[in-house]
């Protein structure tokens, strides 16, 4: 009895010891950045109190503090299960040795295995040396654990210092990275090896800080200023999500949405094709409560995309933004939709399309970089979705980006549209300077005769009805009804199902 008591007062002094004692300067360091330690962040991510820690006492196999560097278990937010691992960038600069490897493969099993969200709070130095090849394989395991996962599960990555070589790629692989200014970094080789290689002089943050990675390579989905408000954002994208691709997003009671007039959609709108207006006010007047969670707000701003709710059934929303570049669709805003479509229709999540489109953009550099590729991306997710789909044309669909758009062709299950809709092959203008290219060339008054022809063209074949009475579109709806057209358009199609053709996968452009 003596010998067990004594055993279990030195296991009790043990674990205070690794838990509570730490290395005082180095969270002192980490605090003076402003960061927080692993613990600190569990604490502010979960439920009060519903952590519970898995493999406290691991260790490397030649000795070293318990932990080995990374806290991993599980909790819930908002009383739904998550799984988690936070990295401690305390010890050993929070690098990814063989056991700190093997932990965080364990909590990726749990993860799958009971069906719940994966997310990862990352701070490391990447690679631990000294741990040679070992640390490399534990990568390797890591990242063929995401991609097993992805599509089961929804996995977030939240990045919280360093993430630097090979360890980019894990939320590279994530379904959502957050990143938190000033303290966040991503890149593969850093500044030192850019330099010796380049001869360009560049800080940690203009490589790879969470403004860059949020607004020019789209590699961060979210970008916060700080980590209490970046780990609350976390926990409001989780309340969105279903926990993995069998079950539903948290439906959280009715709105009336199918009854709910809103006057405000037809100010919003301009009737000129050409006068810009903000897509969010849009989305805003749509959603129940006015509230939608933008991902890629930073990024490729020409278009949308947002989670939100109507009539309490979470929905993915792509909309164009006539705000930014009239809307037009690169490959940026293709690369992005197309991966938030993607993901809403591995996790069952109805996709709402509101377009108001010129186009794809015109130019030598978007050729060069593969605007063919990207667009085809879109298309190819839109091709692929099988989730219940509304699309609403609000003003312009022209050409090839009316088909991408969740057309009626490529699968789109109702599609209304504005009586403000132009769908055509090209703008008015454009089309008369093709087909009468030559009349025009010879005419006396061309201008007089361009703007006959336009009126002529438009009266012909863009007038509200000219797609509805082909079919295309379902109903033309008074702009002030959207939101309950949209939400008795999804309780008809809730219960779609579509049987996927036999192969082992498709190969669509990425
Ligand atoms: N392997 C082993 N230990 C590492 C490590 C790694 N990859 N990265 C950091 N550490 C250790 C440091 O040696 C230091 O240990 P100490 O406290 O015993 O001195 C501790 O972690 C903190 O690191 P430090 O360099 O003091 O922190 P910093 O904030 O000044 O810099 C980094 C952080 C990530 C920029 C820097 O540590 C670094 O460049 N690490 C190496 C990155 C790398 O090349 N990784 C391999 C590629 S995958």
């Amino acid at each position: 009895q003596a010998k067990s008591m004594e055993l279990l007062r030195a296991h009790r002094a043990e674990q205070r010891a690794l838990i509570f004692d730490g290395n005082p300067a180095a969270v002192e360091r980490q605090h003076a950045l402003g960061k927080r330690t692993a613990r600190e962040r569990l604490d502010l991510l979960l439920d009060e109190g519903s952590f519970t820690e898995v493999q406290q006492l691991t260790r490397r196999r030649s000795g070293g503090p318990h932990t080995d560097g990374v806290v991993v278990g599980s909790g819930t937010i908002d009383g739904r299960r998550v799984y988690v691992y936070a990295q401690d960038f305390t010890l050993f600069g929070g690098s990814l040795g063989e056991a700190h490897a093997a932990k965080i493969q364990k909590v990726m099993d749990l993860a799958v295995a009971t069906g719940s969200p994966l997310i990862g709070l990352n701070d490391s130095g990447g690679a631990r040396i000294q741990e040679g090849v070992l640390a490399l394989h534990g990568y390797g395991g890591i990242f063929r654990r995401q991609v097993e996962a992805s599509g089961v599960i929804p996995q977030i990555s939240v990045v919280l210092g360093p993430c630097a070589g090979g360890a980019a790629y894990s939320p590279a692989l994530a379904d959502f990275t957050f990143m938190v200014r000033d303290t966040a970094r991503m890149y593969l080789t850093g500044p030192d090896v850019v330099e010796a290689v380049t001869g360009h002089r560049v800080s940690h943050d203009e490589l790879g800080g969470a403004d860059v990675h949020g607004s020019l390579s789209g590699v961060a989905t979210v970008v916060h200023d700080d980590e209490e408000s970046c780990l609350e954002d976390v926990r409001y994208l989780i309340s969105m999500l279903p926990r993995n691709y069998l079950e539903q997003a948290p439906h959280t009671g009715s709105s009336d949405a199918e009854n709910d007039e809103r006057p405000r959609l037809a100010e919003i709108v301009p009737v000129e094709p050409n006068q810009p207006y903000d897509m969010r006010e849009v989305i805003a007047e749509i959603a129940d409560d006015g509230e939608f969670f933008e991902i890629h707000e930073l990024w490729a701003g020409n278009v949308l995309c947002a989670f939100a709710r109507i009539d309490g059934h979470v929905v993915g929303i792509v909309g164009n933004q006539p705000l930014v570049f009239a809307g037009v669709l690169d490959g940026p805003a293709s690369q992005k939709a197309a991966r938030f479509v993607r993901f809403c229709d591995a996790f069952g999540i109805p996709l709402v399309t509101l377009v108001d489109v010129p186009g794809f953009l015109p130019g030598v550099e978007q050729e060069h970089s593969g605007i063919i590729r990207h667009g085809a991306t879109l298309l190819s997710a839109y091709c692929e979705a099988s989730v219940p789909r509304v699309q609403v044309i609000l003003r312009k669909a022209y050409g090839g980006a009316y088909i991408v758009m969740d057309s009626r062709a490529i699968g789109t299950d109702l599609s209304l549209a504005w009586p403000t809709n132009q769908i055509a092959v090209m703008g008015a203008e454009g089309a008369v300077n093709v087909l009468h290219r030559k009349e025009l060339a010879n005419a006396k008054d061309p201008a007089r005769l361009r703007s006959k022809l336009v009126a002529e063209y438009t009266e012909e074949f863009m007038h509200a009805g000219y797609a509805a009475e082909r079919g295309l579109v379902d109903d033309v709806i008074d702009p002030v009804d959207t939101r309950s057209a949209i939400a008795r358009g999804l309780a008809m199609v809730r219960d779609k199902r579509k049987a996927l053709p036999q192969r082992k996968h498709g190969n669509p452009p990425v």
